[in-house]
């Protein structure tokens, strides 16, 4: 499967569900709880949610709203050194398994994490 395919297989729903079973995990997560903005964990949300969909072929929300990601410089103000890459990993892994998301979906998604959360090492 095509990255741009993903959006035509699990839909605006897929990433719904991926994106909420991630961020139910944050608040109560020690490590990476304390870095999202407690008071805004809805707009975080919403924000990972639109970046994915216009990422896999869906509608380009998040760069209508945002413009270009420049992640590596939004995630800047985070230490994001070995021990926050794989903490982030963990709760997505357990994330793409909590969201029964179609295999052909996941074997795209799993890597793709794995490669940026790697790319955004800034410690
Ligand atoms: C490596 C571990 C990571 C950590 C600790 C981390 C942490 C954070 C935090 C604390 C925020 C701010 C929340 C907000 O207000 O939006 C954020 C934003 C964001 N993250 Fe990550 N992140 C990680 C990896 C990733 C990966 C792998 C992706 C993409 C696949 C990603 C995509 C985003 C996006 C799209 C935003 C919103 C940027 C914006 O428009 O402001 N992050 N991240």
């Amino acid at each position: 499967m095509n990255e741009l395919e993903v959006y035509g297989l699990i839909g605006e729903d897929g990433f719904r569900r991926l994106v909420r079973a991630f961020y139910a995990q944050v608040p109560g997560d020690d490590l990476l709880g304390p870095m999202y903005p407690r008071d805004d964990l809805a707009g975080a949300e919403e924000r990972l949610r639109e970046f994915l969909i216009g990422r896999f072929g869906g509608p380009p929300t998040y760069v209508e709203k945002r413009g270009h990601p420049r992640l590596r410089e939004r995630h800047a103000p985070f230490r994001l050194d070995h021990a926050a890459r794989d903490r982030w990993l963990t709760l997505m892994d357990r994330a793409l398994t909590e969201a029964q998301l179609p295999d052909g979906a996941v074997t795209v998604l799993r890597p793709f994490f794995h490669e940026v959360a790697t790319f955004l090492r800034n410690a």
